[in-house]
């Protein structure tokens, strides 16, 4: 298994490119299988999850051919035929998103065997809002041995879907299946994320008719056909948050580009706050720090357009070395705090109770080797190496290469010392 050590202590200067967001490419990427026609998606992000949702489409039919083109990196998908419509938990537990093909080939081919997900490392993260709501479109759904079966023999209807909480997923989810269901669907307290919209584009420009995304209230009218489109995917907003907080933490002038601030406002209010720099630009963002002391600032996570649950982990690190006390509250997820135990082994001082973590702050972080528990809290545990003193050594970072494309590269050419080290002890 691969680790990364990070030597502490240089400042960050540069320029860094953000790829396209890893959440909405897997979805775009389940759209496919909507149409016969092939779908072509560009500003492709080259990730771990990305690649192993390939394999999943193509066990079920699709073929994908990937490139470099004008536009970046792109895969074109085609799905000709449904080969099969049975994913089985080998594929589904290794990335929960693979679950939402479920709806996608029941709609297109009237049955799927989708295995239930289980658990993951930040929570139960149950999928019964997917189902009730790919029920309510007129697909029966039986529970059998840790599988899903869903059946529609004469297709889906159009349904009113009032969501009891807010869910991206299980949002998505419905979008996927209701875009070929006869009649209209109407989404109720649906989650605004931008990677929603991203979706409905994407599945306007192949023929559907969604209207309302990134608004609590979507109405789908459904068609009987969709087609091949182009589409280029959305810049990710997560990548870009935390080399945003990664410049904070390390100080220098880091520009970020091929990404939108006004997807992030909600953290950079907050590093304003702290006392970091922060220039908006049409095509990007400037994060500046000088060297002078961060101030604390509490941040309660929330669905979009609050404080993104997927920064929280890279925040609390930044609040590790802040003057005064951080109250972090996690609203999202249960036990979404694994990271806090790890940074004090780096000499942090957090004090987790329940869904909020108070952070003292301190005025040094030391280098130690810490294992990663999930994706982002594991990138939050690399930007503290980066002002850690000595070596830290981050095991366990194939959760890392699930969502962080080019990781090392990206902070490298700002001056950052990280490399990683081959399961085999090897260096890189
Ligand atoms: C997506 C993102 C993830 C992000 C999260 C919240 C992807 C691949 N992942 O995850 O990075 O952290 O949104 O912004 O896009 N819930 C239920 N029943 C359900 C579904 C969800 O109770 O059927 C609960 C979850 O346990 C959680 C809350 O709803 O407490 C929100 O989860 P959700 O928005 O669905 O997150 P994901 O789509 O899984």
């Amino acid at each position: 298994m691969d680790s990364i050590a990070i030597t502490g202590g240089t400042r960050l200067n540069g320029e860094i490119p953000i790829s396209g967001a890893k959440n909405s490419a897997i979805k775009l990427m389940v759209a496919s299988l909507l149409t016969e026609e092939p779908l072509r998606l560009t500003n492709m992000p080259r990730l771990r999850d990305t690649r192993f949702l390939g394999q999943l489409l193509q066990h079920l039919g699709t073929n994908i051919t990937e490139s470099d083109g004008p536009d970046g990196p792109e895969s074109v998908l085609h799905t000709r035929t449904i080969r099969s419509h049975f994913a089985t938990y080998d594929l589904v537990r290794q990335m929960r998103a693979s679950f939402n093909v479920l709806g996608p080939l029941v709609a297109r081919n009237g049955q799927a065997k989708v295995s239930l997900p289980g658990g993951c490392a930040i929570g139960g993260r149950p999928v019964d809002l997917h189902l009730k709501a790919i029920e309510a479109l007129g697909v029966t759904i039986d529970l059998h041995e840790g599988y899903v079966y869903a059946q529609a023999p004469r297709g889906l209807k159009g349904a009113d879907i009032e969501f009891p909480i807010v869910s991206v997923g299980a949002t998505e989810h419905a979008m996927l299946a209701a875009v070929l269901a006869k009649g209209v669907t109407r989404l109720g307290n649906a989650a605004c994320e931008p990677e929603i919209e991203d979706l409905a584009d994407c599945l306007n420009a192949m023929g559907a008719q969604v209207e309302g995304a990134g608004t609590p209230v979507i109405t789908i009218t459904g068609v009987k056909k969709l087609h091949g489109a182009s589409h280029a995917v959305i810049t990710d907003r997560i990548e870009a948050g935390t080399y945003a907080v990664a410049a904070a933490m390390a100080g220098g002038e880091v520009r970020l580009t091929n990404t939108r601030a006004d997807l992030m406002e909600a953290l950079l209010v907050k590093l304003e706050e702290a006392g970091v720099g922060v220039t908006r630009l049409n095509d990007g963002v400037v994060i500046k720090r000088n060297g002078a002391r961060l101030k604390a600032v509490n941040i309660d996570t929330a669905p979009y357009p609050g404080f993104a649950t997927d920064l929280q982990a890279q925040f609390m690190t930044l609040m590790t070395l802040a003057e005064g006390e951080s109250v972090i509250r996690e609203t999202i997820f249960e036990n979404r705090f694994m990271h806090a135990a790890e940074l004090a082994r780096l000499g942090a001082d957090i004090t987790v109770s329940g869904s909020e973590a108070r952070v003292r702050g301190v005025d040094h972080l030391e280098g130690a080797p810490v294992m990663a528990t999930d994706l982002r809290a594991s990138v939050g545990l690399v930007i503290a190496g980066l002002v850690a003193t000595g070596e830290t050594t981050v095991s366990r970072v194939y959760h890392l290469d699930r969502g962080f494309e080019r990781l090392e590269d990206k902070l490298n050419a700002c001056g950052a010392e990280v490399r990683r080290i081959h399961g085999d002890g090897i260096d890189e």
